[in-house]
């Protein structure tokens, strides 16, 4: 019978690849406990009109990539395209913002769902990592979660990322721009693509994330935002700049940079990194603040500010640079039972070396040679092997073989835990 494989743009994750993610999403959630944002854990389904309300009608993702269907109560839903229109819709629903000292600091991780070409760092599902802080307008938020988002990447060992940094301005800068905007498109927009024509009657901010090539020169040319923006938002979007030059964080200006989702205002950034092997899998994470998102879904006039990764161009960067040598899941002990009678005793040692002694500990229960089960002891990155047989069942011990060092002794099972904690310690300190 044939077989039937996943879904186009889907992708499984297994072996070193699953211990890569572990590693990844655990350092991003430590380092936000450290910023004190905490877990939230928003449904994958949400009513469509989240999205339609908070991303907007404009956007590529809810005017193409949006995965929406009727259940079968005839309810129309969708698999998350994004995670910040769903926890405003949380923070909304259950009133947060009326219980939680504001702002409001949350971290998310999961998948999400996109109707995307696949290619390289696309895929239809695929997983972020990220943080909101809501409530609070003071331009000081923006700048602790460019801080926690650069911190992270640091942390992960990447070195000489691009933080790309531009204001939106607030919303009468942007109604200036957007008038500017379809004032210089209106002469250009018969020669431009299919959905530039749509673009430029839904939202002419959305043309210049076109990427049809023959369309860039007059996009190109179009007008600036910096040129139509408030002398407020310039003044707090200097605010961040100044605090991100005091705290070292590498900036550059992009001017271009207006971010495919309609929600964003004031300040917009992206996180740039290419692999030393060349590779560019595009952004590895985004974000930016929000003013009217709160009130879209229903709530109060309350901003915020976040960002998200893509946990899949981050996993391929630090495998292309070879920065997840290190995190190979080990197993402290291999215990090896000889002979059918053993396999009972490595179980009451496994308990011993699992409860008592927190040790990570693997059993063979294979009928194989005492070589294969080192070869094996070895490809699971075991520490020590202990090795059980007629002799130490009849006297209540076991061998103990450190694996580096290839030495070995005989200890009885009350012995076993203290033993293997001075063999660790003695392996740490050399
Ligand atoms: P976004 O730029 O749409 O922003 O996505 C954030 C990140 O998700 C991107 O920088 C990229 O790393 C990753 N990503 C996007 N699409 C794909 C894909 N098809 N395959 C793999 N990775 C992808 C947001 O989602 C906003 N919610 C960010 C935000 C949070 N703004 C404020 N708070």
């Amino acid at each position: 019978m044939e077989i039937i494989k996943n879904v186009k743009g889907t992708h499984d994750i297994f072996a070193e690849e699953n211990d890569a993610y572990d590693y990844v999403e655990s350092l991003m959630k430590s380092i936000s406990e450290l910023y004190a944002f905490n877990g939230v854990r928003p449904p994958v389904l949400e009513y469509n009109s989240v999205f339609v309300r908070g991303v907007g009608e404009s956007s590529d993702i809810v005017r193409k990539e949006m995965y929406t269907f009727p259940d079968k109560g005839g309810r129309d839903l969708t698999l998350r395209p994004e995670f910040t229109a769903g926890i405003m819709r949380l923070v909304v629903q259950n009133k947060l913002y009326a219980t939680s000292e504001l702002p409001i600091k949350l971290y998310y991780c999961g998948p999400v769902f996109r109707y995307e070409r696949p290619q390289l760092g696309r895929y239809r599902q695929f997983n972020q990592f990220g943080v909101e802080s809501i409530g609070n307008n003071a331009p000081m938020n923006d700048v602790e979660v460019i801080v926690l988002a650069y911190t992270i990447l640091s942390s992960l060992g990447l070195e000489g990322v691009t933080l790309k940094i531009n204001t939106l301005g607030d919303e009468s800068s942007r109604d200036n721009y957007r008038n500017a905007l379809k004032k210089y498109f209106s002469s250009h927009i018969g020669n431009m693509c299919e959905d530039c024509k749509s673009r430029f009657e839904l939202n002419p901010l959305r043309i210049l994330d076109c990427k049809v090539p023959e369309d860039r020169p007059i996009i190109d040319h179009a007008p600036k935002i910096g040129d139509y923006i408030s002398i407020e938002s310039k003044q707090r979007f200097d605010t961040i700049l100044e605090a991100l030059e005091v705290l070292q964080i590498p900036y550059e200006i992009d001017e271009g940079l207006v971010r495919g989702l309609d929600y964003y205002s004031e300040t917009v950034f992206e996180f740039h990194y290419k692999s030393k092997k060349g590779a560019d899998y595009g952004a590895i994470g985004a974000g930016g603040h929000y003013g009217k998102l709160m009130q879209e879904l229903g709530g109060p006039e309350l901003p915020g500010v976040g960002f998200s990764f893509g946990i899949e161009r981050i996993v391929s960067v630090l495998k292309d640079d070879e920065l997840l040598e290190d995190i190979k899941k080990k197993v402290d002990v291999y215990i090896m039972p000889l002979g059918e009678e053993a396999n009972l005793y490595a179980q009451e040692i496994a308990v011993i070396l699992r409860n008592g002694g927190g040790y990570k500990t693997d059993i063979c229960f294979d009928k194989t040679k005492l070589g294969n089960m080192f070869k094996r002891a070895t490809n699971k990155n075991a520490k020590f092997a202990v090795i059980v047989g007629e002799e130490e069942i009849n006297t209540d011990s076991v061998i103990i073989k450190d694996l580096a060092k290839q030495e070995q002794i005989t200890v009885s099972i009350d012995e076993l835990v203290n033993k293997l904690d001075e063999l660790m310690d003695e392996g740490d300190e050399e």
